[in-house]
């Protein structure tokens, strides 16, 4: 499998592409984690006022562990999976307390942050600390689906395993958070769930579901 090949393409439609959103423009892993946090259930359009909010009333991680917990519901009333926003506190202040305000500088110690798990553990070390570790969200299992065909249940164990062995190969030593911005990005504006336009696609040429007219049935999510 030509893995670089794949990379190289979405490095390249990346810059052409993007939005322009305010947490790509910063490697500061507060300013990231609380982008991802946010935006975990939730759509960037709805996202969005919610992060200018917070980042406003809390420059830094130290405003935010700081601040009184119903202050912080309060803001982020109407967000919904309000656990989130329980962590979110806790969080800062295990960060302000435990490591003096300075976030893990790597996957392996953000995963044991509060409410850190697997996808914001990468997305903070490759996006803050460019550590090559790959993402894997919605958009990363649909876009590895179809163009590799891999068809294993993304809602299984061994199905997470599976994709998430495949990214952690293709993910470039070079600009491995360009990378994992592109191939979310990616997922996010051409390859949709719904009727992607493959006419246009960079990767139409070798993309294993628009060979085999598999886009409906991939990536496959076992009915619970
Ligand atoms: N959704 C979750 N994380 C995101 C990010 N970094 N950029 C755009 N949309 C996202
Ligand atoms: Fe997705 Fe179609 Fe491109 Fe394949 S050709 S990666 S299905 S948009």
């Amino acid at each position: 499998l030509n893995f670089s090949y794949f990379a190289n393409k979405l490095l390249q439609w990346y810059p052409q592409n993007k939005r322009n959103l305010p947490w790509r423009d910063t490697q500061n892993p507060y300013i990231i984690w609380l982008s991802e946090i946010i935006l975990q259930q939730t759509r960037v359009a709805q996202g969005l006022p919610y992060f200018e909010k917070f980042l406003k009333e809390y420059p830094s991680v130290q405003d935010l562990a700081q601040a009184p917990m119903d202050e912080v519901m309060r803001l982020w009333q109407g967000l919904g999976y309000y656990s989130r926003a329980r962590n979110l506190h806790q969080c800062a202040k295990e960060v302000t307390e435990n490591f003096e305000g300075y976030f893990p500088d790597n996957y392996k110690d953000l995963l044991q942050l509060k409410g850190v798990g697997s996808y914001t553990a990468a997305a903070i070390a490759s996006f803050a600390f460019k550590e090559r570790v790959a993402v894997l969200d919605g958009n990363v299992f649909r876009v590895l689906s179809r163009y590799f065909g891999l068809g294993t249940d993304i809602s299984s164990t061994q199905g997470k395993k599976e994709f998430e062995k495949l990214a952690n190969q293709i993910i470039p030593e070079n600009e491995p958070d360009q990378y994992n911005q592109a191939i979310m990005e990616f997922g996010a504006l051409q390859c949709s769930p719904k009727n992607p336009d493959c006419s246009i696609c960079p990767l139409q040429k070798g993309c294993f579901a628009h060979k085999h007219h598999l886009i409906d049935q991939l990536p496959y999510k076992a009915k619970k």
